[in-house]
C-alpha cells in the first residue's frame, strides 16, 4: 500500500465524526496522522482547537491521502458527495468506512467505484461517552486486515459487533442504532411515574438511571438470561408482579416489535 500522509480522514466532523476522532486520539493515535474535512470552516477551526494536532484538507486531498477514509457526513449528502470523491479515492485507495444510515455498500460502490474497499458502520450516540454499540458490515471487497482496521477504529469508541449480512443493517438500525431513543424516552416515562407517586423531579431521575444502569449491568455480567433475572425479583403475589401484569397486559412486547419493525422499514426507505 501507498504510503499515506493520514491515518484516519473524517469528511464530516460533526456529533459522530467527533466522537470517533475523539476515541482515536484518547486510545493513543497520533493527532498529526487524523484530519478533517467539514463545510463548517468555524468547526474546522473549534475542533483543531480542542484536539491539538488535528489536521485540516480538502474532502478530496483526504481521499487521495489517508489510509482510511471515514464519511460522516449525512446520507442525504453522499449522492451529490461521494461521486465527486471517485477519482482522488481511485488514486489513493483509501478503505472506506462509512457511518451514513441507510447508504448501502452497492450505493457507495457505484459512486466510488467497483473496486473500493468498503465497510459500513452503524454506531449510536453512546458513543459520544466512549459506550456506544457499532455493526458493522464489510463489503466483499474488503480485506481481512480492512475489517479488523474498521474494528479497531470503531472499538475507540465502545463495541463493534460484525454482521455477514448487509441486509441486517436494517435490523441492526432499528436495534442499536435507533435503541438509545427508545431507553430515553423509559427513562422519561419511569420518571414521570415516578414523580406522579409523589417522588421530587431529581430524585425520580436519579432512581430511574441508577436502576436502569444497575439493571442492565446485571443482565451483562450475569451468567442468567434477562428473564430470569426477572423471575427472580418477581415475588409471587408482591409489588413487581403487580407491575408486570400491567406491563404485559399492554403488550409492551408487541408494542416493542412493532416499534423496531417500522424502523427497519424506515431503514429500508432510506437506502432506496
Ligand atoms: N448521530 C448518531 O447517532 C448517528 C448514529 C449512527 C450513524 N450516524 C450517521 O453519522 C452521519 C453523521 O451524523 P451526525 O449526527 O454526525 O451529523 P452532523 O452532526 O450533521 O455532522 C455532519 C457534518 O458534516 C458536514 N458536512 C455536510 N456536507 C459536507 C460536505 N459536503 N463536506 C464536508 N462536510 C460536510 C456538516 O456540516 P453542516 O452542518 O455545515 O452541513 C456537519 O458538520 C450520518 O450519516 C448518520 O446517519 C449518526
Amino acid at each position: 500500500m501507498t504510503e499515506h500522509r493520514f491515518e484516519v480522514g473524517f469528511i464530516g466532523a460533526g456529533n459522530m465524526g467527533e466522537a470517533l476522532l475523539q476515541g482515536l486520539i484518547q486510545s493513543g493515535h497520533d493527532a498529526e496522522r487524523i484530519a478533517i474535512a467539514d463545510k463548517s470552516a468555524e468547526r474546522v477551526r473549534d475542533l483543531q482547537a480542542r484536539y491539538p494536532g488535528l489536521q485540516a484538507a480538502s474532502p478530496e486531498a483526504l481521499a487521495e491521502d489517508s489510509d482510511t477514509l471515514v464519511l460522516a457526513v449525512k446520507p442525504q449528502t453522499l449522492p451529490d458527495l461521494a461521486p465527486t470523491l471517485r477519482e482522488a479515492v481511485t488514486r489513493g485507495q483509501p478503505l472506506v468506512i462509512s457511518v451514513a444510515a441507510g447508504i448501502t455498500t452497492a450505493q457507495l460502490a457505484s459512486w466510488l467505484g467497483d473496486g473500493t474497499r468498503l465497510v459500513r458502520a452503524m454506531p449510536n450516540t453512546p458513543a459520544l461517552v466512549g459506550a456506544g454499540v457499532t455493526g458493522l458490515f464489510a463489503a466483499p471487497t474488503a480485506t481481512p486486515e480492512d475489517r479488523d482496521t474498521a474494528t479497531r477504529l470503531l472499538e475507540s469508541v465502545g463495541r463493534a459487533i460484525p454482521v455477514a449480512d448487509e441486509e441486517l443493517m436494517h435490523a441492526v438500525t432499528a436495534t442499536s442504532g435507533s435503541g438509545p431513543a427508545y431507553v430515553f424516552l423509559m427513562i422519561e416515562a419511569m420518571q414521570e411515574a415516578a414523580q406522579s407517586l409523589g417522588l421530587p423531579p431529581d430524585t425520580a431521575l436519579e432512581l430511574t438511571l441508577g436502576t436502569l444502569a444497575g439493571a442492565t449491568r446485571l443482565a451483562a455480567e450475569s451468567d442468567e438470561p434477562p428473564a430470569e433475572l426477572r423471575h427472580r425479583v418477581t415475588s409471587p403475589g408482591g409489588t413487581t408482579e403487580r407491575a408486570l401484569q400491567v406491563l404485559e397486559d399492554g403488550d409492551l412486547r408487541g408494542l416493542m416489535r412493532r416499534a423496531m419493525a417500522a424502523a427497519a422499514e424506515r431503514s429500508r426507505e432510506l437506502g432506496q
